[in-house]
């Protein structure tokens, strides 16, 4: 058994799908981490009954809130990090503290539209072709070495084409994580 926490800001579908995937699995999510009080990610760790903790950044240093966060994954005995749309940039010692154990996932195929609004941007630009990338994080905005890429046609609008990328992050990612874990865990589940 390996344990994941999870960092997000915002709806939580990533989250929402890794929990319910690994329950399938002999991992589990230790915790969930954000930094967004009111966020709906919250909402979906009660539901599911993963232990979840606010981080505030406000009115403090960001070095002092990625300390905190970090106690908090070693406190609970994280093996593995997922963000899963965590609005952060990470500060370099907390990459540091925390290499090749930091997974993120991006709505494109990367290097190809990095930061926000990337599903936009390529939909604005008239590609054909989008889709997804599970990466390892280093110090950038969405630099790291790449785990796994999935393709995702365009759809008739950007709502469906929107819809058709998420249902792809959350197997994709869900796939990628389960692998990870159980590598660390030595045995596949
Ligand atoms: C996803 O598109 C993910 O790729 C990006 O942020 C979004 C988070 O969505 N990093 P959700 O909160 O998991 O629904």
């Amino acid at each position: 058994m390996a344990k994941l926490a999870i960092l997000a800001s915002g709806s939580g579908s990533n989250f929402e799908a890794l929990t319910v995937a690994l329950r399938g699995s002999c991992h589990e999510v230790c915790l969930l981490l954000c930094d967004r009080p009111g966020a709906m990610v919250l909402e979906r760790a009660a539901r599911l009954e993963v232990p979840a903790r606010l981080i505030s950044y406000k009115g403090r240093p960001k070095n002092e809130a990625e300390s905190e966060l970090a106690e908090l994954l070693e406190e609970n005995g994280a093996d593995l990090i997922a963000l899963a749309g965590f609005m952060r940039l990470l500060g370099p010692e907390l990459v540091r503290r925390f290499r090749g154990r930091l997974v993120n996932i991006h709505p494109s195929l990367l290097p190809a539209w990095p930061g926000t609004h990337s599903i936009e941007r390529a939909f604005a630009a008239g590609d054909n072709e989008l889709g997804v990338t599970v990466h390892l994080v280093d110090e950038g905005m969405d630099t790291g070495p790449i785990l796994a890429q999935a393709r995702v046609p365009r759809q008739g609008d950007l709502a469906a084409t929107e819809a058709a990328i998420h249902a792809t992050e959350h197997l994709l990612y869900s796939d990628v994580i389960i692998k990870l874990l159980n590598n660390i865990a030595e045995k596949t589940c």
